[in-house]
């Protein structure tokens, strides 16, 4: 297979449509058996709940070509599982685990031309998605629903790659307590978008998102979980329920403590002991582990000692290690790795 004639390291996180998108359709109470499709554009109904009502979900995972040439994907069935939880949250039927995985593979497989190639820097950046496809005018939520699978090849998410950002506390709020945060709802995204803007527009590259309720304690960005690193080398991830349970941070706290022999914890942390730690840095697919140089709380600037050069050493051990797991080059933990071809 030849693949496509793109400049793959200098690919950003943007949209590129490519061949294929796998789609289904729920109508009658069951899902349609499903089918690759060459048309990237979708025609609904005016009234179809995701416009009104945004109901819709979705994920984010990505296919790499490994060392020796094969395309993987990683921890697929969690994203399954979690988009089944974020369905059941917004009264969407669940779209079964083993079906999932079967269309992730076969729309990677339909676009293999499009994974970049080993060593570019960048991979295939794979959207699961599910949305409200009937009629409702009444809140309430739809009778028919549309699930599909796009697929773009990507570089990484924040300019510049691997060096580190600069972050704000932001002064919007992401979730709710007992709210939706800690699904993948398109509604996070949406009200996130003005807080976003208005970080770029500060210069900032994200926001770093306090709890509702007290604002004294760490959330996560518009896209990504917190790690951060003490003095003594322990890894700390927040814990709260109103944040997205992270499949990289959960990959990472595993990689910490059995490929690394590091400590882990997490814990509540409030934004108050963040000075404390001597790294901190943002995970998540899209974002993989980026570094964070500095966070801005108002004025006050919080700058880790790992500094705005370089990853900070703990931070690059977890990249390096949970990379190399992706990429092939180290061995993964049994079951990680879904070999698609
Ligand atoms: N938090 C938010 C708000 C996200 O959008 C994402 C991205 O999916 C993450 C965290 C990281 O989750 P994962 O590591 O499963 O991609
Ligand atoms: C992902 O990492 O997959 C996400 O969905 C985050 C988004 C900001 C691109």
């Amino acid at each position: 297979m030849e693949k496509k004639n793109l400049d793959w390291s200098n690919l950003g996180f943007q949209y590129i449509q490519t061949d294929k998108r796998y789609v289904s359709n729920y109508k009658n109470g069951a899902w349609d058996e499903g089918c690759l499709a060459s048309d990237a554009n979708i025609v609904l109904n005016e009234c179809a709940g995701v416009f009104q009502y945004a109901q819709t979900v979705f994920e984010g995972l990505k296919a790499y070509t490994t060392e020796d040439g094969k395309i993987v994907t990683f921890r697929p069935d969690l994203n399954a599982e979690r988009m089944i939880d974020s369905a059941k949250r917004l009264e969407m039927p669940a779209f079964p685990k083993e079906r999932f995985i079967d269309a992730v593979t076969q729309t990677v497989k339909a676009n293999a031309a499009w994974v970049p190639p080993f060593g570019s820097g960048a991979t295939l950046y794979i959207r699961p998605y599910m949305f409200g496809s009937s009629p409702v005018i009444g809140v309430s939520p739809a009778e028919e629903y549309q699930f599909r699978i796009l697929t773009t090849p990507v570089g990484p998410y924040f300019k510049g790659g691997a060096k580190p950002i600069t972050i704000k506390v932001s002064d919007f709020d992401r979730a709710a307590p007992h709210g939706t945060g800690h699904i993948k709802a398109g509604l996070n995204y949406a009200m996130s978008l003005h807080a976003i803007v208005t970080a770029h527009e500060e210069g900032y590259a994200e926001n770093m998102y306090l709890d509702a309720a007290t604002r004294t304690k760490v959330e996560e960005t518009g896209g990504a979980n917190f790690i951060f690193v003490t003095k003594d080398g322990k890894v700390v991830t927040p814990k709260s329920s109103s944040i997205l349970p992270s499949i990289t941070r959960r990959s990472l706290l595993y990689v910490a403590k059995e490929y690394l022999g590091l400590e882990t914890e997490e814990r509540e942390v409030t934004l108050e002991e963040v000075p404390e730690f001597t790294e901190c840095g943002l995970c998540g697919t899209a974002a993989v582990v980026s570094p964070v140089g500095k966070i801005v709380d108002h004025g006050k600037e919080i700058c880790f000692a790992s500094g705005m050069e370089e990853m900070g050493p703990v931070t690059k051990k977890l990249y390096d290690t949970l990379t190399g797991i992706q990429m092939g080059r180290i061995e993964a933990p049994e079951g990680w790795i879904h070999v698609i071809e």
